[in-house]
């Protein structure tokens, strides 16, 4: 635990805390991707489709990105204001789910055989395995809108002017200046001795932005003050780096039954990774160096309730899967 979790008076608990609100998060993922026909349409998804996407999206995952979006708003509006979590069909949670099932796609497109070439994710058959390569590309397409659709409800429970910053913020963190322009220099630089620079910019891309992203969200489904949006937008760069260093790591370190996805598969693709560039425990040190980063960040916000913000950072780097 850093010095900065031992120092606290009260010592945050992450599980209760985390548990209560992955349970709000699961149910609504599961309410959310059906094959039910969408509000003034009389025709719902192909079966088949829907199958995929649910496959996809339900009964896995850390539900990492959900947790940042649901800490950052809690650390904007203050803890005690937890009536908006219960509901679930407010702005945050809404966002919390969008940001989950980007993630779910760009990870259904990244086993694809054109990409990373995986057959184990979340401890199951990828998707592409279980459904075909066709399904699976669509089903990415097809959780990628939904996830906007989330975002844009009809019924006035989220102002527009929320819905149109959540909009933007999650479509730069998923687009060709986020994940997916990450993800394409990830393809392009197999085999290639990057610099510490060029990897960075190529991690802070493809992972790092939708984790910040989902920070920034969490954070507009409030109204935060300048101080607190700059240092939550450090927290987050330094977090979703780091958060990727680590899965460098585990990639080399656990084995795959731990990790529910094939271990050692960038070695076996000839991916330069922090691990391949710096070496093992550099990589360590840096990802510890990130975490100190994210808490300054965060003691520099000015807000009260970072807690499970801290928390979460510590799991990101000292997780094991
Ligand atoms: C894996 O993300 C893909 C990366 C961005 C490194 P997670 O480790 O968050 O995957 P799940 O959601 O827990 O399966
Ligand atoms: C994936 O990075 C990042 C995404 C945008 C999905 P990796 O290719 O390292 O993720 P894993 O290790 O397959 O989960
Ligand atoms: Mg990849
Ligand atoms: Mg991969
Ligand atoms: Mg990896």
């Amino acid at each position: 635990m850093s010095a900065v979790l031992a120092d606290m008076a009260i010592p945050f608990a992450l599980e209760p805390w985390s548990n209560e609100r992955l349970a709000l998060v699961e149910d609504a993922l599961d309410a959310w991707v059906t094959a039910d026909a969408p509000l003034g349409l009389d025709h719902g998804a192909p079966a088949a489709l829907v199958e995929a996407m649910r496959y996809a999206v339900l009964d896995g995952g850390k539900r990492l990105r959900p947790l940042l979006v649901l800490a950052a708003h809690e650390a904007v509006v203050g803890s005690q204001h937890t009536a908006a979590l219960s509901a679930g069909h407010n702005a945050a949670m809404r966002a919390a789910c969008a940001v989950e099932l980007i993630h779910a796609y760009s990870l259904v497109h990244d086993d694809m055989p054109c990409m990373d070439d995986d057959v184990l994710r979340r401890g199951k058959p990828t998707v592409h395995v279980q459904f075909g390569e066709a399904s699976a590309l669509l089903a990415g397409d097809a959780l990628q809108a939904l996830a906007f659709e989330l975002l844009t409800p009809i019924d006035d429970t989220v102002p527009c002017v929320t819905q149109a910053k959540l909009c933007a913020l999650l479509a730069r963190a998923a687009g060709s200046a986020g994940m997916a322009g990450g993800q394409a220099i990830d393809l392009a630089s197999v085999g290639l001795p990057l610099t510490e620079r060029q990897m960075r910019e190529m991690h802070q891309l493809k992972t790092g932005a939708l984790l910040q992203g989902s920070v920034m969200m969490g954070a507009h489904c409030g109204t935060p003050d300048a101080t607190a949006l700059e240092a939550l937008l450090e927290y987050g760069a330094a977090m979703g780096l780091a958060f990727q260093v680590v899965d460098d790591i585990l990639d080399v370190t656990a084995d795959s039954a731990t990790l529910g996805k094939t271990a050692g598969k960038d070695a076996d693709n000839d991916k330069p990774t922090y691990v391949s560039l710096m070496g093992l425990q550099p990589s360590r040190d840096y990802a510890q160096a990130l975490l100190a980063q994210a808490h300054r960040a965060l003691r520099a916000s000015g807000l009260p309730d970072t807690q499970a913000l801290a928390a979460l950072a510590e799991m990101v780097v000292s997780r094991t899967h």
